[in-house]
């Protein structure tokens, strides 16, 4: 028997038309775009994290967001908020715990799939433009079948989203007690980017109002589901977006932490 799914991914190829496709827009924009972002990127964030120095303004409590929790017995003690619980190894990321959450989030989240689908695999490359490879097996097959655990991978981003959030209250911090900073307009401004991103994935959204037969027996799931949903049809935007806010507050405390510049200071 033929299930729809199977259907769907070897379904008689396109029509037999000579030209590559009939699109006369400059569709390869889109893709270009997209290597060249997430290459540098991942260029940047790779040398970031294993560069393993000035993530920690030891003045202000800044903790960059790569570096989040710091669980390395290489972390500055008072960074490291949870505990210094991995050994300290030049191939060891000091946030270790986290960032293969967050690669794995990012990896398998349905806008991510599409953009390096598109962009890295050329399957297909834009609507309308054959695929670059004779066969065609979508997500039914190991390994791409191991997408479907994004749904798990939120759960782990949901905390670490709240691990970044106290990282920030923690920021509000001088040397005469309460601070506010340039630096923390930075932190606060990535967190809040962040949730926005988190709280619109599609697993969110499910998590929030799915499998219910009736929205009116359950007010406040709704209203979370609405929420998610406004945040979700934005998605790709918070994708890019916390794309940006996480390299330039890394970046903006790599700066104020190796010296390069001081943080702006309206308290403390
Ligand atoms: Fe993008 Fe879940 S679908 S983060």
């Amino acid at each position: 028997m033929t299930t729809t799914e199977d259907s769907a991914v070897s379904s008689p190829p396109r029509a037999a038309v000579k030209a590559r496709n009939l699109r006369t827009d400059n569709w390869r924009r889109a893709p270009i775009l997209t290597v060249l972002g997430i290459t540098a990127w991942v260029a940047y964030a790779t040398f970031r994290v294993f560069y393993q120095g000035d993530y920690w303004v030891a003045d202000y409590y800044y903790l960059t967001p790569f570096y989040s929790p710091c669980v390395s017995e290489g972390c500055v003690p008072e960074s490291a908020h949870f505990g210094r619980i991995l050994p300290d190894h030049p191939l060891i990321p000091y946030a270790a715990l986290s960032l293969p959450f967050l690669l794995a989030f990012r990896l398998t989240c349905y806008y991510y799939r599409k953009a390096y689908y598109r962009s890295f695999w050329l399957s297909p490359p834009a609507c309308a433009v054959p695929d670059g490879h004779a066969k065609y097996t979508g997500e039914t097959r190991f390994p791409l079948v191991l997408q479907n655990f994004h749904r798990y991978f939120f759960y782990a981003a949901f905390l670490i989203s709240v691990i970044n959030t106290w990282d920030a209250v923690l920021a509000m911090h001088s040397p005469s007690g309460f601070g506010l900073g340039l630096g923390n307009l930075v932190l606060w401004a990535n967190v809040v980017l962040l949730w926005c991103y988190t709280l619109g994935c599609h697993s969110c959204r499910h998590v929030m109002g799915g499998r219910l037969k009736h929205f009116s027996k359950h007010p406040v799931r709704y209203r979370f589901w609405t929420l998610s949903s406004a945040l979700n049809a934005r998605h790709m935007m918070w994708a890019w977006i916390t794309l940006a806010s996480l390299a330039l507050t890394d970046f903006y405390i790599m700066a104020v932490a190796a010296g390069w510049i001081s943080d702006l200071r309206f308290i403390g």
